[in-house]
């Protein structure tokens, strides 16, 4: 099969977002589509899967033009759009979850749960899945669950996959599950349009490329033509930078000491410490911990034995809101999931972390709500409407700027950021780190959990990496490269990963 997009015009309002895009793609090919946050790309891909109306342009199956005016239509046609929000039920069973709104039947009008189940393991054994079909949703991990979806999606006979921003929430191990299902899909002859913002990924799996920049299509290519500082080159239309980053670094007093923290087997005997002024990144693989071991210190979670000092003094954090009066702030990983009120306008998302410190007698005060974020807008140079609008108008990356925001305007004393710049485009991630570094300067200590050890190395002080509930080692300095840090992280040590 193959899809055209030809002279696609879209505008919000005085916003015109697509202004002239154009582009075919053929079955069996995977293609990226790449571009800033708040390029087009989520809007152009709900205009081909019939989420959202073009205002002019033509869409063309096998050279035939469509209309898709629902996204009924859109499936009709053979294309199952992924949206990054999956849709699936925690409570019921897999197999349930795939014939969703199309259950199968018997003859006497009961729910066909025998042939749904056949049906979703020949599916599993077609795509070389070794997954139960019995199993519920609610006990799958985040790569299963989209895996659940891609296949629900080849139940409907795609010949086209829609996938945005699919690997956002996963874990390396979990990313190359899905990556081996997509090369599957692709040797099935399906086309897939696979966004997102890690050009590693983009070089790994993708045959060939599309950039949008300023509603425009600047590029399309083969992605063996090209290295990932040209893709990001095309998407922000200059070079993003790639030296090393510089701040004026003093340590101060202690801000953070952990002594000996477990929680069940989740972590084990966790000790560290960090000062104001101190940027220090936690990384390693899936299970390693990192996530839970913040939680807990953030008060979301309780820890079985060990210290927490904060200043010096023992806390014990019995909450998120008590972890906040004590000046910590955590920005958690799965933005979707944890982060944002879908229901909520930009502003009282930005601001709800502060209500209580700028309240008075129970008054919201708006208009320093108003002065406090827009100066992050503009230290995030966030791309938005009017403060009013709700935060699902605003693009992927941008929603994550302004959960940012919200924990900036909350003046912590210790930082925590897990996965920081998941969902921003390449020259977003660099504004991140500037302000990351700025933070410290004005001598807040900072955590960076991050799987991305490039990221670890650019922006930290020193990385302690994690495996199994355990620190692992420390590393600083010279050592602190790719190399130690995965060797680490597999569980090896540094004398191992030292090559001469
Ligand atoms: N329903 C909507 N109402 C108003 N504006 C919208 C709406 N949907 C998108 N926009 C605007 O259109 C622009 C493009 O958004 P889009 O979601 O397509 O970006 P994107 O390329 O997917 O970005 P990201 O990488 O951050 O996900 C943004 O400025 C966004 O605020
Ligand atoms: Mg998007």
């Amino acid at each position: 099969m193959e899809i055209g997009m030809q002279h696609i015009r879209k505008s919000f309002g005085s916003n015109d977002v697509l202004k002239d895009v154009s582009f075919t793609l053929n079955g069996g090919e995977i293609c990226a589509l790449l571009g800033e946050n708040g390029a087009g790309k989520s809007t152009l891909m709900n205009i081909l899967g019939g989420v959202l109306q073009m205002d002019s342009g033509a869409i063309l199956i096998d050279g035939k033009q469509v209309e898709f005016a629902t996204p009924a239509q859109s499936q009709d046609a053979g294309i199952a759009f992924i949206h990054q929000e999956l849709n699936l039920i925690n409570d019921l069973p897999i197999y349930e979850n795939m014939f969703l709104g199309r259950e199968l039947k018997t003859k006497r009008g009961s729910l066909d749960l025998e042939k749904m189940y056949h049906k979703t393991k020949e599916m599993f054994t077609k795509m070389n899945i070794d997954l139960d079909p019995n199993k519920m949703v609610r006990d799958l991990d985040a790569s299963y669950k989209q895996i659940v979806e891609i296949c629900r999606a080849m139940m409907t006979n795609a010949s086209f996959i829609i996938m945005d921003e699919p690997t956002t929430s996963l874990t390396d191990q979990e990313i190359d599950r899905m990556f081996t299902m997509m090369r599957t899909l692709k040797e099935h002859n399906v086309g897939i349009i696979f966004i997102s913002h890690k050009l590693n990924e983009v070089m790994e799996i993708c045959n060939r490329y599309l950039v949008l920049r300023d509603g425009n299509l600047v590029s399309e290519g083969n992605v063996s033509d090209v290295t990932p500082k040209d893709l990001a080159r095309y998407m922000v239309g200059h070079d993003v930078r790639t030296e090393p980053l510089i701040r004026e670094k003093r340590l101060g007093n202690e801000i953070l000491r952990v002594e000996g923290l477990t929680s069940g087997h989740i972590f084990k005997n966790i000790s560290f410490s960090i000062k104001s002024g101190e940027i220090v990144g936690f990384t390693g693989l899936l299970g390693d911990g990192r996530s839970e071991l913040f939680q807990c210190i953030f008060g979301a979670d309780q820890t079985t034995s060990g210290k927490i000092l904060l200043n010096g003094k023992e806390v014990k954090i019995t909450s998120t809101t008590k972890a906040i009066k004590e000046g910590i702030a955590y920005l958690p990983r799965n933005r979707k999931e944890n982060a944002i009120i879908k229901d909520m306008n930009i502003l009282d998302n930005a601001s709800i972390v502060t209500w209580p410190m700028l309240s008075r007698r129970g008054t919201i005060n708006t208009k320093k709500h108003q002065e406090l974020f827009e100066e992050q807008r503009k230290a995030l140079r966030l791309k938005m409407g009017e403060l009013t609008d709700s935060i699902t108008s605003l693009s992927g990356g941008n929603q994550q700027k302004v959960v940012l925001a919200k924990w900036l305007a909350a003046n912590p004393k210790l930082l925590i950021l897990d996965n920081p710049t998941q969902g921003v485009d390449v020259g977003a991630k660099e504004d991140i780190y500037d302000i990351i570094l700025k933070l410290a300067e004005e001598n807040i200590a900072v955590v960076v959990l991050s799987s991305e050890a490039n990221e670890i190395i650019r922006v930290c002080d020193r990385a302690i990496v994690m495996y199994h509930g355990i620190i692992q080692g420390e590393v600083t300095g010279e050592k602190m490269n790719e190399h130690s840090i995965m060797s680490l992280a597999t569980g090896g040590d540094l004398s191992e990963g030292e090559v001469s």
